[in-house]
């Protein structure tokens, strides 16, 4: 097993080689930038019992893939309808968390707890080694932030991503949340970002091409000269946490592919204030942070096509609130 080496408890002046061993200035390596999301200690493992159904991937680690239907049968739908509203309540409670003070690893107990609580596994724990049950993404990461020892600040903003598997599928769910008071841009932000969500859940009608999604998430994001990132994208759900069918945020004409009734599938849109570019700067593998530091935020729901739009698995029975008639 590779042994992660760890910082000194003396850091080295921003001139001195770094501690890491990598040959390079502490300053151009390790060097926590000012203003940006610093990283913690990542706790040990939490366990699930017996009694909570894994989902297949969790033994090994690594995810099999292999072919499912993309037009779920009425039973599987059922399940996913339960599945979505487990994962909902998870993250409304654990948003009710979110203040000053409080680390992402107390997000992720509680996440861990409140899933285990309503019969579920919560998906991100061992999915591709995920260490945690929750991803908590703060300020500039755009996602896949591994709750740590790291305090939320004043002015912070925190994206928290649930998912749960009850029932032999999966409900995937994210928001935004708000530590403190925080400045009138990054409200902005997050406010434009959830309304781009709705205006891609918007476009799900079937017999229409899924590019109609990205077309009119970007075109929102376009009104506030706001980025859209590219890498990661939504996502067909079911059985498995993800499948084939790929949802792009951003207009590609290649993406041609029918909605059908039946089909299942996230829109999970990550917005940024400059570059929709990543990087990944911490040596975990798994936190994507905006390539010029500034904020991004997400919103995502599990979204099930009808016969004449579509139904919001993780909020039964929402309507966008970007709807002509409520705009
Ligand atoms: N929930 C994320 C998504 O929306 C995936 C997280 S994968 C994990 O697709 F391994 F980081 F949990
Ligand atoms: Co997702
Ligand atoms: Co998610």
């Amino acid at each position: 097993m590779l042994q992660k080496a760890q910082p000194p408890s003396t850091l080295p002046q921003a001139n001195d080689p770094c501690w890491c061993g990598s040959g390079r200035k502490y300053k151009r390596c390790h060097k926590p930038l000012e203003g940006r999301v610093t990283q913690g200690v990542v706790g040990p493992r939490r366990s699930v019992p017996d009694h909570i159904v894994r989902p297949a991937y969790v033994a090994s680690g690594v995810p099999v893939r292999w072919a499912e239907p993309r037009v779920k049968s009425a039973d599987i739908i059922e399940r996913m309808r339960h599945a979505g509203i487990v994962a909902a309540e998870v993250l409304r409670l654990a948003g009710t968390m979110v203040k000053p003070g409080v680390t992402t690893d107390e997000i992720d107990v509680y996440v861990h707890d409140l899933t285990i609580e309503r019969n579920a596994y919560p998906s991100p724990l061992n999915y591709n080694h995920f260490p945690k049950s929750v991803c908590t993404s703060v300020n500039e990461v755009i996602c896949h932030g591994i709750p740590d020892s790291r305090p939320l600040q004043d002015g912070d903003i925190i994206n928290i991503d649930v998912t749960a598997f009850v029932g032999g599928v999966h409900g995937d769910t994210n928001a935004t949340f708000f530590v403190g008071t925080v400045d009138p841009a990054s409200q902005q932000l997050v406010r434009v970002t959830e309304e781009c969500m709705w205006f891609g859940i918007e476009a799900v009608k079937p017999g229409r091409p899924i590019s109609d999604i990205g077309k009119a998430i970007e075109t929102h994001a376009k009104k506030y000269r706001y980025g859209v990132v590219k890498a990661f994208i939504g996502h067909g759900i079911g059985e498995q946490f993800h499948t084939d069918i790929q949802i792009l945020h951003y207009y590609d004409e290649r993406a041609n592919m029918i909605m059908r009734p039946g089909m299942t599938f996230t829109i999970e849109p990550m917005i940024t204030m400059g570059s929709w570019q990543h990087k990944m700067v911490f040596d975990d593998n798994w936190t994507a942070v905006t390539s010029d530091g500034r904020r991004t935020a997400q919103f995502e729901h599990t979204i099930l096509v009808t016969d004449d739009g579509f139904d919001v698995l993780t909020a039964p029975g929402a309507v966008s609130p970007m709807a002509p008639w409520n705009r």
